[in-house]
């Protein structure tokens, strides 16, 4: 019989990535689990083989639902809220329970963390931090995977330029800041082995990125490289920046509760004078081969 593999957010970003590698496993059936109707009617046509749930996180009885019959938990949590921390307690406290049942075949959380959840200046990094000690202490058999900055987040503002004379790039941030960056591709084939391979990841926790440090103003130029042009590249005034996330994130730039504006505000502040480093190699190790550079990352964009 097949194994029921849970995923969140699972019309976000990651899961774009990490479904398609799992959807066709004849021994894997996949719940994603969305928020809204939207995203729901979205991923049943795109994902007809799958079970499609909605739920909200912030609600024990829905963590609980989630869960029911599950051997695998791939955890992410939905970004930007101050309520992050309580959503993946609810979770990891469901993931808990769901154990407990008789006859359960609860087997494996993946909590898709963040790159260096010790930094408290960063909210969003700071949120994660509770739900990984929650985690640890919850004694199930868990992995904890740390991506860093997604190559991907700057690369479809560039290639929508691909065809103009002089591109632009917005930089939210000081463009002299250095990132390891992690591309969405490496990183769900290197979620993707987590899962399948169980058992040899348990009680680890993976700093996962595919680059070394290397600043914004080097990022930008492979990507323009990768699109033979050269990228000008105009830094965003920090009120402006703070506007730009919250609409893109919030859908309004000032009609934002300060217990939301929070997130990017401080994300802005510490991008403009630190970045978040690491080392590809424990990702190498993973998926077998060289992290993807900014370039080869747009080149993919570019052929699809
Ligand atoms: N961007 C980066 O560079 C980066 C790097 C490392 C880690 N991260 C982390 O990645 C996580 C986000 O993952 P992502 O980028 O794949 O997602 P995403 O593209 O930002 O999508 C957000 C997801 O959250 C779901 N959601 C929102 N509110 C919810 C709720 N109350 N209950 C259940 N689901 C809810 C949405 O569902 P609907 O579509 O139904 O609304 C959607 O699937 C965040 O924790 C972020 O900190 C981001």
């Amino acid at each position: 019989m097949s194994e029921l593999i849970v995923l969140t957010c699972a019309s976000g970003k990651q899961c774009s990535h990490l479904v398609p590698l799992l959807y066709d496993e004849s021994m894997y059936k996949l719940r994603l689990v969305v928020n809204s109707t939207a995203s729901s009617e979205r991923l049943q046509k795109q994902y007809p083989k799958a079970e499609v749930v909605q739920a909200n996180l912030d609600f024990p009885q829905d963590c609980a639902r989630i869960l029911e019959g599950a051997t695998v938990i791939y955890y992410i949590g939905p970004p930007f809220t101050w309520k992050e921390t309580y959503y993946g307690i609810n979770v990891v406290d469901a993931a808990v329970s769901e154990s407990k049942k008789p006859g359960s075949k609860f087997a494996h959380f993946v909590f898709s963390s963040v790159l260096h959840p010790e930094l408290t200046k960063l909210l969003n990094h700071d949120r994660k931090r509770y739900v990984e000690e929650h985690l640890t202490e919850s004694m199930l058999p868990y992995t904890i995977l740390q991506p860093s900055h997604f190559t991907d987040n700057a690369i479809g503002q560039l290639v929508a330029q691909k065809d103009v004379d002089h591109p632009v790039f917005k930089a939210p941030h000081s463009a002299q800041t250095a990132f390891s960056f992690t591309s969405l591709h490496d990183y769900a084939e290197a979620s993707a082995k987590v899962i399948q391979e169980r058992s040899k990841h348990f009680y680890a926790t993976y700093q996962l990125v595919s680059t070394l440090p290397m600043k914004y103003t080097e990022y930008i130029k492979s990507i323009g490289e990768a699109m033979g042009k050269d990228v000008e590249i105009q830094e965003v005034p920090y009120e402006q920046s703070v506007g730009n996330f919250c609409e893109r994130m919030f859908g309004s730039r000032d009609d934002v509760p300060q217990t939301l504006r929070d997130g990017p505000e401080r994300l802005v502040l510490y991008y403009n004078h630190r970045g978040l480093y690491s080392n590809p190699n424990i990702l190498e190790w993973l998926i077998g081969r060289t992290g993807s550079s900014p370039a080869d990352v747009a080149k993919r964009y570019l052929q699809r």
